[in-house]
């Protein structure tokens, strides 16, 4: 496991923040590019979190290789996708993906490089496409606008929960009245992730989570957040499988988890879109980041082979019938 402090705090609880041990802090090392240091030193606070692996570099930035065009004709309503999304251009521009993204490039967002193979193009294309995938909804065709909430943000419907999770009173206490469901780019739920993200973020998103729904860089950040930290116990992160930088273990093997596009689902969907053989939604995000890669002038090799890019007979990491997003 690669965080080792972790795995102490987590023994009862199915759904654990990784509260003590900072990954995003500690995955942030010296750059490793320059030839003969080709071995990140780990700052000595981090070395039992998180232990950076040979040949594992951070360098450059996304606007060096991803343009505000690429980005407008993803989130056109008219794409060439058979399922078109209908995403609130207003709202998700390309400066607050940007700004948002600058906090999390120095620990590798869009900027990883792993054995001098440059893994930036294929993250930003495959974050995007979820993103694009989980705000887009229904378009009203009377108002000509999006017929959810304005923003269309993933939302669990039939739900009247608050997710606020008891254990964590102390810690990340819910503030009456206020729901945790799921705001921003990507699904995120509970009292403890807000806490967390809000922690990392320097905001105050216990006692005001509607800030996501208001602020786009938010959203963007909150989602990228998600997107580089685990969440959940026995898992890697979506950043770790897309970089290839996780390695799977026997059950991983055993359960065809591999490195790559089809994993980063398997983590933030789980049993929703994977293992259940060709399912539509899974399709759906996959024909995103298929289009997106080729937006982005990506080559047809780094797409990989079927068992990596979907998660078809992946077996999940975590059944939602022990956990929730
Ligand atoms: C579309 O908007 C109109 C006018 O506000 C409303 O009456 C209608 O119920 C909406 N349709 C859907 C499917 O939300
Ligand atoms: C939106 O969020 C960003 C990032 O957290 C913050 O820097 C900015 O001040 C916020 N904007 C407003 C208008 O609150
Ligand atoms: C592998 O899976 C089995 C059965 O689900 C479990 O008991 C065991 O702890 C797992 N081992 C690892 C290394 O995750
Ligand atoms: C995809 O899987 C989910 C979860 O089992 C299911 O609700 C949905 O109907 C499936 N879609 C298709 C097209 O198989």
């Amino acid at each position: 496991m690669e965080y080792k402090c972790c795995a102490l705090l987590t023994t009862a609880l199915i759904l654990v923040m990784l509260v003590n041990c900072n990954a995003l802090r500690c995955a942030r090392g010296p750059r490793c590019c320059a030839e003969g240091d080709a071995v990140p030193r780990v700052p000595p606070e981090c070395a039992s979190c998180h232990v950076l692996k040979a040949n594992c570099c951070v360098e450059g930035a996304i606007t060096d290789y991803f343009q505000i065009n690429q980005f407008e004709k993803m989130f056109s309503n008219h794409d060439s996708l058979e399922v078109e999304s209908h995403v609130n251009m207003a709202f998700w521009d390309y400066q607050s993906f940007i700004t948002a993204s600058a906090y999390f490039q120095p620990y590798g967002f869009g900027t990883t490089y792993i054995n001098r193979k440059f893994t930036g193009t294929k993250e930003v294309a495959a974050f995007l496409a979820h993103v694009a995938t989980k705000t887009s909804c229904v378009y009203n065709v009377t108002t000509k606008e999006p017929s959810a909430s304005s923003l269309c943000h993933y939302k669990k419907t039939n739900s009247n929960s608050y997710y606020c999770d008891e254990q964590y009173k102390n810690t990340y206490p819910c503030t009456s009245g206020i729901a945790y469901y799921s705001r921003g780019a990507l699904p995120i739920y509970w009292n403890y992730n807000y806490g967390e993200a809000g922690k990392e973020l320097d905001v105050d998103l216990l006692n005001h989570p509607e800030y996501i729904e208001q602020n786009a860089t938010l959203a963007f950040q909150v989602a990228i957040w998600r997107w580089m930290m685990p969440i959940k116990e026995h898992q890697p992160s979506a950043h770790e499988v897309i970089v290839d930088y996780w390695k799977p273990n026997k059950n991983d093997t055993l359960g065809k988890r591999v490195s790559g596009f089809g994993s980063t689902m398997n983590i933030l969907y789980g049993d929703l879109v994977c293992g259940q053989g060709d399912n539509e939604s899974m399709n759906n995000i996959i024909a995103h980041y298929l289009y997106y890669l080729d937006l982005m002038g990506a080559n047809q090799e780094e797409i990989g082979p079927n068992e990596v890019l979907s998660c078809a007979k992946q077996v999940v990491f975590n059944p939602s019938s022990s956990s929730s997003p």
